[in-house]
Protein backbone atom coordinates (compact mmCIF):
# COMPACT_ATOMS: atom_id res chain seq x y z
CA UNK A 1 0.00 0.00 0.00
CA UNK A 2 1.31 3.41 -0.95
CA UNK A 3 0.90 6.67 1.02
CA UNK A 4 0.46 9.80 -1.10
CA UNK A 5 0.84 13.20 0.54
CA UNK A 6 0.47 15.37 -2.55
CA UNK A 7 -1.89 15.72 -5.49
CA UNK A 8 1.06 15.15 -7.84
CA UNK A 9 1.81 11.78 -6.20
CA UNK A 10 -1.80 10.64 -6.69
CA UNK A 11 -1.78 11.82 -10.31
CA UNK A 12 1.33 9.77 -11.11
CA UNK A 13 -0.04 6.65 -9.37
CA UNK A 14 -3.63 6.76 -10.68
CA UNK A 15 -2.99 5.36 -14.23
CA UNK A 16 -1.87 2.04 -12.66
CA UNK A 17 -5.51 1.22 -11.86
CA UNK A 18 -8.09 0.62 -14.58
CA UNK A 19 -11.02 0.81 -12.15
CA UNK A 20 -10.73 2.32 -8.69
CA UNK A 21 -13.14 2.33 -5.76
CA UNK A 22 -12.77 5.28 -3.37
CA UNK A 23 -13.65 5.82 0.28
CA UNK A 24 -13.25 9.42 1.53
CA UNK A 25 -12.72 9.61 5.30
CA UNK A 26 -11.56 11.95 8.02
CA UNK A 27 -9.48 9.12 9.52
CA UNK A 28 -9.59 7.46 12.94
CA UNK A 29 -10.91 4.49 11.00
CA UNK A 30 -13.35 2.01 12.47
CA UNK A 31 -15.07 -1.13 11.21
CA UNK A 32 -17.71 0.99 9.44
CA UNK A 33 -15.03 2.60 7.23
CA UNK A 34 -13.30 -0.74 6.66
CA UNK A 35 -16.52 -2.29 5.36
CA UNK A 36 -16.71 0.54 2.81
CA UNK A 37 -13.11 -0.14 1.78
CA UNK A 38 -13.76 -3.86 1.33
CA UNK A 39 -16.85 -3.04 -0.74
CA UNK A 40 -14.88 -0.59 -2.94
CA UNK A 41 -12.13 -3.17 -3.45
CA UNK A 42 -14.56 -5.99 -4.26
CA UNK A 43 -16.43 -3.84 -6.79
CA UNK A 44 -13.41 -2.35 -8.60
CA UNK A 45 -10.42 -4.59 -7.86
CA UNK A 46 -8.54 -1.62 -6.37
CA UNK A 47 -9.35 0.79 -3.55
CA UNK A 48 -8.14 4.22 -2.47
CA UNK A 49 -8.85 5.88 0.88
CA UNK A 50 -8.44 9.56 1.68
CA UNK A 51 -7.68 10.64 5.23
CA UNK A 52 -8.23 14.36 5.69
CA UNK A 53 -9.88 16.25 8.54
CA UNK A 54 -11.48 18.87 6.32
CA UNK A 55 -11.32 22.25 8.11
CA UNK A 56 -13.93 23.96 5.91
CA UNK A 57 -16.74 21.63 7.01
CA UNK A 58 -16.27 22.57 10.69
CA UNK A 59 -17.81 25.70 12.24
CA UNK A 60 -15.71 27.84 14.60
CA UNK A 61 -17.26 26.17 17.67
CA UNK A 62 -17.02 22.61 16.25
CA UNK A 63 -14.49 19.94 17.25
CA UNK A 64 -11.87 20.49 14.50
CA UNK A 65 -8.89 20.69 16.89
CA UNK A 66 -10.16 17.88 19.05
CA UNK A 67 -11.14 15.51 16.21
CA UNK A 68 -9.30 12.20 16.84
CA UNK A 69 -6.27 11.52 14.62
CA UNK A 70 -3.93 8.51 14.42
CA UNK A 71 -2.40 8.17 10.97
CA UNK A 72 -0.11 5.22 11.79
CA UNK A 73 -3.04 3.17 13.09
CA UNK A 74 -5.23 4.23 10.13
CA UNK A 75 -2.58 3.15 7.62
CA UNK A 76 -2.28 -0.30 9.21
CA UNK A 77 -6.08 -0.75 9.23
CA UNK A 78 -6.48 0.52 5.65
CA UNK A 79 -3.76 -1.79 4.39
CA UNK A 80 -5.26 -4.83 6.15
CA UNK A 81 -8.65 -4.03 4.52
CA UNK A 82 -7.05 -4.17 1.05
CA UNK A 83 -6.43 -0.47 0.30
CA UNK A 84 -4.05 0.11 -2.61
CA UNK A 85 -3.21 3.70 -1.73
CA UNK A 86 -4.05 6.30 0.89
CA UNK A 87 -4.18 10.00 0.11
CA UNK A 88 -3.47 11.96 3.32
CA UNK A 89 -2.69 15.56 2.39
CA UNK A 90 -1.87 18.48 4.68
CA UNK A 91 -4.53 21.23 4.70
CA UNK A 92 -2.27 23.52 2.63
CA UNK A 93 -2.13 20.95 -0.18
CA UNK A 94 -5.90 21.10 -0.72
CA UNK A 95 -6.45 24.71 0.36
CA UNK A 96 -3.50 26.82 -0.70
CA UNK A 97 -3.47 30.51 0.18
CA UNK A 98 -6.22 32.31 -1.71
CA UNK A 99 -8.57 29.31 -2.02
CA UNK A 100 -12.15 30.65 -2.02
CA UNK A 101 -14.29 28.30 -4.19
CA UNK A 102 -17.30 26.58 -2.61
CA UNK A 103 -19.50 23.87 -4.13
CA UNK A 104 -23.06 24.40 -2.93
CA UNK A 105 -25.46 21.60 -3.84
CA UNK A 106 -28.47 23.55 -2.59
CA UNK A 107 -30.25 20.83 -0.60
CA UNK A 108 -31.07 23.38 2.06
CA UNK A 109 -34.12 21.86 3.77
CA UNK A 110 -32.39 19.10 5.74
CA UNK A 111 -32.31 19.31 9.54
CA UNK A 112 -28.54 18.73 9.68
CA UNK A 113 -27.98 21.53 7.17
CA UNK A 114 -30.07 23.86 9.28
CA UNK A 115 -28.20 22.81 12.43
CA UNK A 116 -24.77 23.21 10.78
CA UNK A 117 -24.92 26.09 8.27
CA UNK A 118 -22.10 25.86 5.73
CA UNK A 119 -21.19 22.29 6.69
CA UNK A 120 -22.43 20.63 3.50
CA UNK A 121 -20.82 23.25 1.24
CA UNK A 122 -17.56 22.30 2.99
CA UNK A 123 -18.27 18.60 2.43
CA UNK A 124 -19.31 19.06 -1.22
CA UNK A 125 -16.24 21.21 -1.91
CA UNK A 126 -13.72 18.74 -0.50
CA UNK A 127 -15.47 15.72 -2.05
CA UNK A 128 -15.47 17.43 -5.47
CA UNK A 129 -11.74 18.12 -5.09
CA UNK A 130 -11.04 14.56 -3.96
CA UNK A 131 -13.06 13.14 -6.87
CA UNK A 132 -11.08 15.31 -9.31
CA UNK A 133 -7.77 14.24 -7.79
CA UNK A 134 -8.48 10.51 -7.32
CA UNK A 135 -10.73 10.05 -10.39
CA UNK A 136 -12.54 7.00 -8.97
CA UNK A 137 -14.96 4.78 -10.90
CA UNK A 138 -17.00 4.28 -7.71
CA UNK A 139 -17.18 6.09 -4.36
CA UNK A 140 -18.68 4.46 -1.28
CA UNK A 141 -20.23 6.39 1.63
CA UNK A 142 -22.09 5.31 4.76
CA UNK A 143 -25.82 5.77 5.34
CA UNK A 144 -25.09 7.06 8.87
CA UNK A 145 -24.59 10.50 7.33
CA UNK A 146 -27.92 10.38 5.48
CA UNK A 147 -27.97 14.05 4.50
CA UNK A 148 -24.38 13.87 3.32
CA UNK A 149 -25.32 10.83 1.21
CA UNK A 150 -28.17 12.80 -0.42
CA UNK A 151 -25.84 15.76 -1.04
CA UNK A 152 -23.15 13.57 -2.68
CA UNK A 153 -25.67 11.72 -4.85
CA UNK A 154 -27.05 15.03 -6.08
CA UNK A 155 -23.58 16.48 -6.59
CA UNK A 156 -22.56 13.53 -8.79
CA UNK A 157 -25.81 13.72 -10.75
CA UNK A 158 -26.00 17.50 -11.18
CA UNK A 159 -22.36 17.88 -12.22
CA UNK A 160 -22.29 14.76 -14.49
CA UNK A 161 -19.26 13.47 -12.60
CA UNK A 162 -19.51 9.98 -14.12
CA UNK A 163 -18.72 8.41 -10.73
CA UNK A 164 -21.00 5.75 -9.33
CA UNK A 165 -22.08 6.60 -5.79
CA UNK A 166 -22.90 3.74 -3.46
CA UNK A 167 -24.38 4.17 0.01
CA UNK A 168 -23.67 1.29 2.41
CA UNK A 169 -25.81 0.47 5.47
CA UNK A 170 -24.78 2.01 8.79
CA UNK A 171 -22.35 -0.21 10.69
CA UNK A 172 -23.45 -0.65 14.30
CA UNK A 173 -21.94 -1.83 17.58
CA UNK A 174 -23.52 -4.94 19.14
CA UNK A 175 -25.96 -2.80 21.18
CA UNK A 176 -27.06 -0.78 18.13
CA UNK A 177 -24.96 2.40 18.50
CA UNK A 178 -23.91 3.63 15.04
CA UNK A 179 -20.12 3.40 14.60
CA UNK A 180 -18.49 6.81 14.52
CA UNK A 181 -15.01 8.18 15.12
CA UNK A 182 -16.66 10.60 17.58
CA UNK A 183 -17.76 7.68 19.81
CA UNK A 184 -14.16 7.76 21.09
CA UNK A 185 -15.01 10.99 22.98
CA UNK A 186 -17.61 9.23 25.16
CA UNK A 187 -16.93 8.37 28.81
CA UNK A 188 -18.13 4.88 29.89
CA UNK A 189 -21.42 6.26 31.29
CA UNK A 190 -21.97 8.39 28.17
CA UNK A 191 -21.22 5.38 25.97
CA UNK A 192 -23.91 3.41 27.82
CA UNK A 193 -26.38 6.30 27.40
CA UNK A 194 -25.56 6.76 23.69
CA UNK A 195 -27.48 3.63 22.76
CA UNK A 196 -30.61 5.76 23.22
CA UNK A 197 -30.17 7.14 19.68
CA UNK A 198 -30.61 3.76 18.01
CA UNK A 199 -33.36 2.82 20.51
CA UNK A 200 -35.27 5.96 19.50
CA UNK A 201 -35.02 4.94 15.84
CA UNK A 202 -36.14 1.41 16.70
CA UNK A 203 -39.25 2.80 18.43
CA UNK A 204 -40.19 4.62 15.22
CA UNK A 205 -39.37 1.53 13.12
CA UNK A 206 -41.63 -0.55 15.33
CA UNK A 207 -44.51 1.90 14.95
CA UNK A 208 -43.97 2.03 11.17
CA UNK A 209 -44.00 -1.79 11.02
CA UNK A 210 -47.34 -1.68 12.91
CA UNK A 211 -48.77 0.50 10.11
CA UNK A 212 -48.18 4.01 11.47
CA UNK A 213 -47.47 6.42 8.57
CA UNK A 214 -48.05 9.81 10.20
CA UNK A 215 -44.61 11.53 10.30
CA UNK A 216 -45.55 13.56 13.40
CA UNK A 217 -46.49 10.39 15.34
CA UNK A 218 -43.32 8.57 14.23
CA UNK A 219 -41.23 11.56 15.24
CA UNK A 220 -42.97 11.70 18.63
CA UNK A 221 -42.20 8.01 19.24
CA UNK A 222 -38.48 8.63 18.75
CA UNK A 223 -38.56 11.83 20.80
CA UNK A 224 -40.20 10.10 23.78
CA UNK A 225 -37.39 7.55 23.94
CA UNK A 226 -34.68 10.21 23.69
CA UNK A 227 -36.33 12.40 26.32
CA UNK A 228 -36.19 9.53 28.84
CA UNK A 229 -32.36 9.48 28.81
CA UNK A 230 -31.03 12.06 31.30
CA UNK A 231 -27.59 12.30 29.62
CA UNK A 232 -29.08 13.09 26.19
CA UNK A 233 -29.86 16.62 25.00
CA UNK A 234 -31.88 16.50 21.79
CA UNK A 235 -30.68 18.72 18.96
CA UNK A 236 -33.39 17.62 16.50
CA UNK A 237 -35.60 14.72 15.49
CA UNK A 238 -36.65 15.24 11.86
CA UNK A 239 -38.94 13.48 9.41
CA UNK A 240 -38.15 14.18 5.76
CA UNK A 241 -38.29 12.92 2.22
CA UNK A 242 -35.13 10.77 1.83
CA UNK A 243 -34.18 12.33 -1.55
CA UNK A 244 -35.19 15.99 -1.33
CA UNK A 245 -34.76 16.23 2.48
CA UNK A 246 -37.93 18.35 2.56
CA UNK A 247 -39.76 18.01 5.90
CA UNK A 248 -42.81 15.73 5.77
CA UNK A 249 -46.12 16.54 7.41
CA UNK A 250 -48.48 14.21 5.51
CA UNK A 251 -48.44 10.39 5.80
CA UNK A 252 -45.78 8.85 3.52
CA UNK A 253 -44.54 5.41 2.50
CA UNK A 254 -40.83 6.42 2.64
CA UNK A 255 -39.64 8.58 5.49
CA UNK A 256 -36.12 9.56 6.52
CA UNK A 257 -36.21 9.81 10.29
CA UNK A 258 -32.99 11.43 11.44
CA UNK A 259 -31.85 12.70 14.79
CA UNK A 260 -29.00 14.48 16.49
CA UNK A 261 -28.34 14.59 20.21
CA UNK A 262 -25.58 15.61 22.56
CA UNK A 263 -24.42 12.98 24.99
CA UNK A 264 -22.35 15.06 27.39
CA UNK A 265 -20.25 17.27 25.12
CA UNK A 266 -20.39 14.87 22.14
CA UNK A 267 -22.83 15.48 19.31
CA UNK A 268 -23.97 12.23 17.67
CA UNK A 269 -26.27 11.65 14.69
CA UNK A 270 -28.18 8.62 13.44
CA UNK A 271 -31.06 7.88 11.08
CA UNK A 272 -33.28 5.25 9.57
CA UNK A 273 -35.22 5.16 6.32
CA UNK A 274 -38.72 3.89 7.12
CA UNK A 275 -40.14 1.96 4.19
O1 LIG B 1 -18.02 11.61 6.16
C1 LIG B 1 -16.88 12.11 6.32
O2 LIG B 1 -16.00 11.55 6.98
C2 LIG B 1 -16.57 13.46 5.68
O3 LIG B 1 -17.68 14.30 5.72
C3 LIG B 1 -16.01 13.33 4.25
C4 LIG B 1 -17.02 12.73 3.30
C5 LIG B 1 -14.74 12.50 4.26
C6 LIG B 1 -15.66 14.73 3.72
O4 LIG B 1 -14.70 15.37 4.53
Amino acid sequence: MQLCRTVAEVRSLRPKFARLGFVPTMGYLHEGHLRLVRRAKAACGAAAVSIFVNPIQFAADDDLERYPRDLARDLALAEAAGTDFVFAPEAGELYPRGFTTRVDVGLTEGAENRARPGHFAGVATVVTKLFNIIQPSLAVFGQKDAEQAAVIRKLARDLDLGIKIEIAPTAREADGLAMSSRNSYLTPSERAAAVVLSRALQAAEFAFAQGERDPAVLRARALTVLAAEPLARVDYVAVADPDTLNPLSLPAERILLSLAARIGATRLIDNTVLG
